[in-house]
């Protein structure tokens, strides 16, 4: 079966059963919450909420979708597996109030065991946890026991407002040359049952009418049905490789195998949103755009090849999907200048980073170049790591990477640290007061503040009111603000008796804590009020940020002790720790470190929260991050006997209470750096 046969297997079976088939909308969406149509539903999103009619009650097609810049964000998987693509195409089928789990559940086994013939026995089901409808038909319709698993999983919406509901997933097994679990089994289609409307306050309202919202990801579909563990491998994209490869005039091989997969995927990605009207720009969609072809050119750069790329590649593009989709011939033109005036401007930032170079080359001792240059070229010229050490490998040098990814930490750091946007705003109030937060560790229940400051769009006002998008400041708070990785808190204003204002993150600008969220009821300066955080969040924040306390430990247990924290990002019962090691783990090492930590957390080890002097820590042995500022006294977290760390984190005080840890990914962010992800608590069990 071809690509374009799995297509339309789909539609057909879909119009057989009294569907209205219909072409693809835009990839530009009419909803000014997201950057890309990102899934199926997006332009029936009136429909589904009831303001806008249905124009029929069954509905099937095959949507274009893109995930990059925003809530749905796979740009940064695309290269490393054969499952990930920035552009890619939906297939749904949608009841407007028509059929609900019952028909659903029923069609989407139909189609898969009865007419792609797919083995059952390679099918496994989930359903949300407290959806016992769904978990029934689906014994009576498959004779499956579905997981159930929570919201984050099996709760489906576009953005953070609009419809959603319950949904159950099915995954298909890829095969046992996957070690991991999550690799083998892939995800391939997801009936959504679309009941409730979230408003921006997150509350969830009935919606008029029941409907299903499916989707499914078209590639995967094909390479399960080509019998294909990675999707690159599957005829549309084997066709765009070759293309590739006679541009570039290097042949795909194991090593090379990531440029290829991006340059092919970014083909996609750029050629269609062009050919919707997107322009490369400095903002919003614009500017994603801008970056995927900027990241294409850079892997054609790695892979040798200097000049024009996608605009030579856009006409392979047409011959594979021009068929299906005849905007991509129609618009070919328009696109192909807008692509080579692009690369034109890449072409001069790349002239511009060399003549830098060969600047700096002479003043370069020891054959190795500064850290600090190195990221200069990849920071304001766009130059990667791999492209300046491939052109100094010519002339017998290298690059200090220790001191590129210092410098690149440093940044991040610096960026991180900036709340978007508003950060200069913030900054304009020079005469507002740190804030007090003194009892973040230990929140205080009737702890009284006083609003200090309110920020809306863009301007500071005295007062605001229910519905109003805000950032505010107070003298004193209980929630602790984003600060060294670990995300802020969420929860409430309470005045009186009565929620003010719904926090959805606590940020922080310098020593002021910003709260941000949306406010129920009007607030004005000066009022009281008390800051309740949402403790359930708090204790998920805590476990993970001690649980990564334990996997750094860990990591040095079973790599080695050389092995240093490069990044993290501490969020409810997730993390993710970046550190410096130069290979892949192999199975057996994550298995390893997994373990370990769990070992740990069985030991319910008791977690020490302690103030001392700077040369106590040190005495202690306390382990500090590079680039972290601390004053006379800091803040100690030792755990047991197995890790002792400088941190101003929350922590949980025994490590019991993180339940369990389980890895989920280890892969490489640039060279000699590896990201390692991990669920704790209920996620992980
Ligand atoms: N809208 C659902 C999704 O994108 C089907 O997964």
């Amino acid at each position: 079966m071809t690509y374009n046969d799995v297509r339309k297997v789909f539609l057909d079976f879909f119009e057989s059963k009294g569907h209205k088939i219909v072409p693809s909308a835009s990839l530009i969406p009419n909803d000014p919450t997201l950057l890309f149509t990102v899934a199926g539903m997006v332009p029936w999103k009136g429909i589904l909420q009831g303001t806008e009619p249905a124009f029929a009650p069954r509905v099937a097609d095959v949507q274009k979708c893109i995930r990059a810049g925003g809530k749905h964000n796979d740009l940064d998987e695309v290269g490393f597996d054969g499952r990930h693509h920035t552009f890619f195409e939906m297939v749904g089928n949608w009841s407007f109030g028509d059929y609900f789990k019952e028909g659903a559940i029923e069609m989407s086994w139909e189609l898969l065991t009865k007419v792609l013939k797919l083995d059952p026995a390679r099918l496994r089901v989930t359903t949300h946890e407290t959806d016992e409808e769904s978990t029934e038909i689906w014994r009576k319709v498959a004779g499956k026991e579905a997981i159930r698993l929570g919201d984050k999983d099996n709760w489906w919406s576009a953005g953070d407002t609009g419809p959603c509901g319950p949904c159950t997933e099915i995954f298909y097994d890829f095969g046992d040359s996957f070690e991991n679990e999550d690799d083998r089994w892939v995800e391939i289609w997801n009936d959504v049952f679309m009941q409730y409307d979230r408003d921006a306050n997150g509350n969830l309202t009935p919606l008029p009418k029941q409907n299903v919202d499916t989707g499914g990801g078209l590639e995967r579909w094909v390479a399960m049905m080509q019998g294909k563990t990675d999707n690159y491998d599957t005829d549309l994209f084997v066709n765009l490789i070759h293309a590739t490869e006679d541009v570039v005039g290097v042949k795909k091989t194991d090593e090379n195998t990531a440029s290829f997969k991006v340059i092919v995927d970014h083909l996609r990605a750029v050629g269609f949103a062009i050919a919707d009207g997107v322009i490369p720009s400095n903002t919003d969609r614009g500017y994603v755009i801008r970056r995927i072809l900027r990241r294409a050119m850079r892997h054609g750069q790695i892979l040798g090849h200097r000049g024009a790329l996608l605009s030579r590649l856009y006409p392979a593009l047409i011959t594979e999907m021009g068929d299906v989709y005849p905007e991509l011939g129609r618009e070919e033109k328009r696109v192909v200048e807008i692509i080579q005036n692009e690369e034109n401007a890449f072409a001069d930032m790349l002239q511009n980073g060399m003549k830098l170079l060969d600047n700096e080359i002479p003043k370069v001792h020891n054959g190795v170049l500064s850290g600090d240059v190195a990221f200069k070229l990849f920071d304001t010229y766009g130059f990667p790591l791999d492209l300046t050490q491939m052109i100094l490998r010519d002339k017998n040098m290298s690059v200090d990477t220790d001191g590129f990814e210092r410098a690149m930490a440093e940044q991040k750091e610096r960026s991180r640290a900036n709340t978007k946007g508003t950060r200069v705003l913030w900054e304009s109030l020079s005469d507002l007061p740190a804030t007090d937060d003194s009892t973040k560790y230990a929140p205080v229940a009737d702890l009284e503040s006083r609003v200090l400051a309110i920020l809306r769009d863009g301007e500071f006002v005295q007062s605001a009111n229910a519905g109003d998008a805000v950032e505010v400041a107070l003298d004193k708070t209980n929630f602790y603000g984003t600060q060294g990785g670990q995300v802020g808190d969420s929860g409430d204003l309470i005045k009186g008796t009565d929620v003010v204002m719904n926090v959805v993150e606590a940020g922080r600008v310098d020593n002021i804590v910003i709260h941000k969220g949306n406010l129920v009821a009007p607030l004005s300066v000066g009022d009281v009020v008390k800051t309740a955080i949402n403790t359930n969040v708090r204790q998920q924040t805590a476990r993970a940020h001690t649980a990564t306390h334990l996997l750094q430990s860990a990591l040095r247990h079973v790599l080695n002790e050389d092995v240093e924290q490069r990044g993290s990002k501490v969020s409810p019962d997730s993390v993710r720790f970046d550190f410096s090691f130069g290979r892949a783990m192999t199975a057996e090492e994550k298995q390893a470190v997994e373990d370990l930590v769990n070992k740990w957390i069985a030991a319910d080890m008791p977690v020490a929260h302690e103030e001392m002097s700077l040369d106590m820590a040190r005495q202690r042995g306390a382990m500090a991050l590079f680039g972290e500022k601390y004053g006379d006294t800091v803040k100690v977290i030792t755990a047991g006997d197995v890790s002792c760390e400088l941190c101003g984190g929350t922590h949980v005080y025994h490590t019991g209470e993180i339940i369990r840890a389980h890895v989920n990914k280890e892969k490489s962010i640039s060279s000699g750096i590896r990201r390692i992800t991990m669920s704790v608590g209920t996620l992980a069990e």
